[in-house]
């Protein structure tokens, strides 16, 4: 069974789990995933939900994998290639479970966890982590259609009930405010706005040197227009995503928050994420 033959269930309810609103599919593992044993040179891919953690991901695949045969690139879907930490759902392995099977090394690994819940063991190994963040207003939105079209979140209602919840946290995994300085950070408008310098950045992090070519057909194939038609990473063998709600690469667009901010939404975000932002190092990009 995979997530393509999944029977479509019943919008999940939340709850407010140590602090943090969740809903079961990312709790119902949770001593498996706090005693998960990371490996020194496991990746972990860190970020609050559609800030880019797929276009990440599979930059990350290509760089290490990217040579490895068709076969893989045709035949495995990216989340199956890059397990999701957190998540149990019936019938199907847990993201725990999937990792601990890579067969491939480095392990790159997914997490929505806020810090304070991730694993001990990736600070303990010392392992790599990129840290990808976007525009929370763009995040919003996102995540907002996200909402609509995943059957396994909780149904977001309209978008002015959806921005109010997710400005008090009462969204999954809540509201993310922390940062780290031991992390490679990524921001999503950067990407989009100089993606060889920003490839360059991470492959520096991270020790890499691909040659020209190699880096070239990465870029080539985590255009937004290419991972869109590539059904490894446009998630359409994903029962539970109603696409035509709202695609799960939807539009890749900075600044699309204001086709859906009112004036007044705007400045009660700006006010409230003023009070919320007191780290000065992540910097808030209304526009690039
Ligand atoms: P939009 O909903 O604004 O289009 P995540 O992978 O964390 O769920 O993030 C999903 C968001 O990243 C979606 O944003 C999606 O379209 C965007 N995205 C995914 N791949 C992308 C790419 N190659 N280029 C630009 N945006 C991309």
């Amino acid at each position: 069974m995979s997530f393509s033959q999944m029977e479509v269930p019943c919008r999940p309810e939340l709850f407010d789990f140590h602090g943090v609103s969740m809903i079961s599919a990312f709790t119902d593992n949770w001593e498996n995933v706090q005693n998960f044993k990371a490996r020194p040179d496991d990746i972990l891919i860190a970020t609050y939900p559609k800030a880019g953690t797929t276009w990440v991901s599979y930059i990350l695949d290509l760089l290490y994998f990217g040579n490895m045969g068709l076969d893989r690139q045709t035949s495995i879907p990216l989340y199956d290639r890059v397990p999701f930490l957190e998540i149990c759902v019936p019938f199907l392995p847990s993201g725990t479970d999937l990792a601990d099977k890579l067969p491939t090394t480095p392990r790159l690994i997914k997490t929505h966890l806020p810090v304070q819940f991730v694993p001990k063991s990736f600070w303990e190994q010392q392992c790599r982590i990129v840290y990808v963040a976007r525009n929370a207003k763009d995040n919003a939105v996102s995540f907002f259609h996200f909402n609509r079209m995943n059957l396994v979140q909780p149904d977001p209602g309209d978008w002015s009930t959806f921005l109010q919840e997710f400005m008090e946290g009462k969204r999954v995994f809540g509201s993310k405010k922390q940062t780290y300085s031991n992390l490679h950070y990524m921001f999503y408008e950067d990407l989009i706005e100089d993606y060889r310098r920003e490839i360059d950045g991470l492959c520096s992090f991270l020790g890499l040197s691909p040659s020209a070519e190699e880096k070239e057909r990465v870029r080539a194939s985590v255009t937004f227009d290419s991972m869109k038609q590539n059904k490894m990473t446009n998630c359409s063998t994903v029962a539970v995503m109603d696409q035509k709600v709202s695609p799960f690469m939807r539009k890749g667009k900075v600044g699309d928050w204001k086709n859906h901010f009112t004036v007044a939404q705007n400045e009660q975000f700006d006010e409230d994420y003023k009070k919320k932002m007191k780290n000065p190092d992540l910097k808030f990009r209304f526009e690039i």
